[in-house]
């Protein structure tokens, strides 16, 4: 599934994320829209309480589709104006956690893209191999699909005992669910197709175990995973990664937020190590570009140079 088609169910609706997303700030977007536009206004008090209330800052995400999502959680709050959902959000946590669910865009898969994960497994495996300690930080992994993905690669290559997995987002629901390691079985099937396009010679079925309509995967494969909260808006680094994979989440910030991501990851990596982002993002334009060199322009892979000329 890729950005322009993905959705996700989200308790009563489907959330889908804009393919509009502007660079610019809600405070310019605000100022260069209608500036009479109320429902803008509106907007940017619901982000402001959320943010002063509960600390989750929002105001840098691409107006377009952060408006969007909020407007799909107003369409099911059944509230008139957006301003009402100020006081419901301040004055209920649960109404809060289910905005958070819309603002998240908690959509991925296994193997998602899998011409990605066999890039991975031909360029930059085998420079991981090298190593005697390996560290991976997944930023964004949602409800982990993509991190077990990462572990069966690591696993294929002998180097899953090697390996520390650190997988974080921002929302703790889908992080309780990357913990348990139990999916749904309806997506066996892509997951499978994934799976065997991105390189796969076994079959998906070696690593869970199937219970009518769910799975589990081993736990071999989450030994040395570390699922934690971390906010990319307002936390800081992690030490000395040598693979950072931050997927889909880029496109929902807007060119700040981006840079301030980068910086943080540039910080968070070893000399030579790996950034993969999703297909839609690039470090090309931002303030890192020139500390790093591409491995795969069309696969979003970069590493960091050692020596910048
Ligand atoms: C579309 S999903 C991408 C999941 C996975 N990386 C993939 O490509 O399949 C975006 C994820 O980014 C997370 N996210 C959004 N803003 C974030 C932030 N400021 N800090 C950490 N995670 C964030 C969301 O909660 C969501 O789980």
């Amino acid at each position: 599934m890729n950005d322009k088609s993905e959705q996700t169910t989200v308790q009563s609706g489907l959330i889908k994320p804009s393919s509009d997303e502007s660079e610019a700030s809600f405070d310019e977007a605000s100022e260069r829209d209608d500036a009479k536009s109320l429902e803008t206004l509106e907007v940017r008090l619901l982000l402001d309480a959320v943010k002063q209330y509960y600390g989750y800052d929002f105001l840098n995400y691409a107006p377009a589709s952060i408006k969007r999502r909020i407007q799909e959680f107003q369409k099911e709050a059944g509230c008139h104006h957006i301003a009402e959902l100020i006081s419901l959000i301040l004055h209920d946590e649960a109404m809060f956690g289910k905005l958070l669910r819309y603002m998240s865009v908690i959509v991925t898969e296994m193997f998602r893209d899998p011409p990605f994960f066999l890039k991975l497994r031909e360029e930059v495996i085998p420079w991981l191999k090298t190593w005697p300690f390996i560290k991976i930080w997944h930023a964004g992994c949602a409800t982990g699909e993509e991190v077990y993905s990462m572990a069966i690669l690591l696993e294929e290559a002998g180097i899953l005992d090697r390996a520390q997995i650190y997988a974080t987002d921002l929302n703790e629901e889908s992080l309780q669910i990357a913990r348990r390691g139990i999916y749904h079985a309806d997506t066996l099937p892509l997951h499978e197709e994934n799976y065997t396009k991105s390189g796969g010679s076994g079959s998906l079925s070696q690593y869970y175990r199937q219970r009518y309509s769910s799975l589990k995967f081993h736990r071999r494969l989450s030994e040395n995973m570390t699922f934690a909260s971390h906010n990319l808006v307002t936390d800081g680094v992690f030490g000395e990664m040598h693979l950072i994979i931050c997927r889909n989440v880029l496109i929902y910030f807007n060119r700040d937020l981006k840079n301030r991501v980068f910086n943080l990851f540039n910080d968070s990596m070893c000399l030579k190590g790996v950034l993969c982002l999703g297909s839609r993002e690039s470090i090309r334009f931002a303030d890192i570009d020139s500390l790093y060199e591409t491995v795969d322009a069309h696969q979003k892979i970069y590493r960091k140079k050692t020596v910048v000329k």
